[in-house]
């Protein structure tokens, strides 16, 4: 894919080019990382049902959405905005939905540095060392660690976007993505296959409403956009890259599925190993949050034969599907400043290297020199997460929403989508979400999770 502002913009090169463009930038760190987190913290199975749910209802309406916008304009999030109307709501509208990647982009890049710090611990030859308790913690603890490792991540992804390589990683990680899964196939069968880890594949798999409360939905709803990427602006780009005779509602599908297939996997390595490895912490490593891949994959490899190899491959991969999610989130950031402060690539670039390297310095050093600072209670790293999934996606959907119901129409988005006879099977369910329940429900939890967090209510 290549950004063209001649009349003719560039295209992918067809359906395949679109699916796996997209499931590259939306399979990252959402997965593999954040996924098995939340879901071992909000309710196992329950948290997995609510995903589910949001993800085929809520997911699909907003997918369709922002994908059929950004066809029909041929333009990034604050060009089609702009492209239905001047007002300020308009403007509100587009700039909310591109300024979310400029949040998320650099805790991305700190998370990504913890990849390569166990990347490079295998390499090492430290398994035993990484499986240790304290591992973790002791790294966390230091900050000019985890400064160090995050500004080697933060520099791949900025070298990627300042020579325009995206291809060349688009490449690598079309070898990389299915070398995965198939890794993650292995290493969950080896996971829930170890003694006591019964108790965690039923935890994760099977609902039960005792572990429910109104958090899951929150976070399952915010996952939920982070993990397919929706709700700021990111599916709109791609969108306007989408060639006319592509089935929108086919291949939007396929990525929804493989997205979720992968998150489903990573929770299978994760959740079963907590229990087989923690001994009695396992309802205390459940709670985790950030910390839980970093914890408890190395104890799996640390259990295995050959677990260093599989170790270095396992963080190679997982560097791979971060790197091509964090080159796509700092490449809208860069577009966006190239498009709107009519800037140079170069200017883009070094923008947002200094954003980069700002917000990312204070997550990662919110654990350790900074941890005395706190904001709202939470620390760096967990408020740009917060204030990004929770408070302005539900806010950038509801924009989206509004502008469908208003302005695009649902008649424009099935022209959009039936372009050519292709399909809209769940046309009825798109209509219905988006008249009746989109707005109202994103407004609630929106609501909710903000006023837990300013201790109005307790979830
Ligand atoms: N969907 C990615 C993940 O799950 O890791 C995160 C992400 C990447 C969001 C790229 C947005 C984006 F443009």
């Amino acid at each position: 894919m290549s950004k063209n502002n001649s009349a003719q913009r560039a295209t992918f090169s067809g359906r395949l080019g679109y699916v796996l463009t997209t499931a590259g930038s939306a399979v990252g760190l959402g997965n593999i990382w954040r996924f098995p987190y939340l879901a071992a913290k909000y309710g196992g199975g329950v948290f997995l049902l609510v995903y589910l749910i949001l993800v085929l209802t809520f997911g699909y309406t907003l997918i369709i959405s922002e994908t059929s916008i950004g066809r029909m304009t041929r333009k990034s999030p604050i060009g089609a905005f702009r492209h239905f109307g001047s007002g300020a709501s308009f403007k509100f509208g587009g700039w909310i939905n591109a300024v979310i990647p400029i949040i998320i982009g650099p805790y991305y890049c700190v998370i990504g540095g913890w990849v390569i710090r166990y990347l490079a611990g295998y390499a090492a030859g430290g398994v035993q060392a990484l499986a240790g308790d304290n591992f973790f913690s002791d790294f966390i603890a230091n900050g000019a660690s985890v400064e160090f490792w995050f500004l080697v991540f933060a520099i791949c992804t900025v070298v990627v976007i300042f020579f325009g390589v995206q291809k060349g990683v688009e490449k690598v990680s079309k070898v990389m993505m299915p070398a995965l899964v198939v890794l993650a196939v292995i290493v969950a069968i080896y996971s829930v296959t170890r003694p006591g880890a019964l108790a965690g594949v039923k935890y994760f798999l099977i609902p039960d409403m005792k572990h429910f409360s109104w958090m899951t939905v929150v976070s399952a709803l915010g996952q939920m956009f982070y993990s397919l990427s929706c709700a700021m602006g990111i599916l709109i780009t791609y969108g306007s890259y989408m060639e006319k005779d592509v089935s929108i509602e086919k291949s939007t599908s396929e990525v929804e599925l493989f997205d979720t297939g992968i998150a489903i996997l990573a929770g299978l390595m994760i959740i079963p190993a907590v229990f087989a490895f923690s001994g009695d912490k396992a309802a205390e490593n459940l709670q985790a949050g950030p910390s839980l891949m970093f914890i408890t994959m190395p104890k799996i490899f640390g259990s295995m034969g050959f677990g260093t190899v599989i170790g270095i491959v396992f963080f190679l991969l997982v560097f791979f599907a971060a790197l091509t999610s964090a080159v796509s989130l700092a490449e809208t950031s860069a577009s966006t400043f190239e498009d709107e402060l009519h800037m140079s690539r170069k200017q883009a670039t070094a923008l947002v290297t200094v954003i980069y390297i700002g917000l990312g310095t204070l997550s990662s050093l919110g654990f350790n020199v900074l941890s005395g600072v706190t904001i709202l209670g939470m620390d760096f790293l967990d408020f740009f997460d917060f204030l990004s999934n929770s408070v302005m996606m539900p806010i950038a959907a509801i924009a989206i929403c509004i502008l469908v119901l208003r302005s695009v129409t649902i008649d424009g988005i099935t022209a959009e989508v039936t372009l050519g006879g292709a399909p809209f099977k769940r046309k009825k369910i798109y209509a219905f979400i988006l008249k009746y329940l989109s707005i109202f429900f994103l407004a609630v939890i929106l609501g909710s999770s903000v006023l837990n967090v300013f201790g109005v209510i307790h979830m």
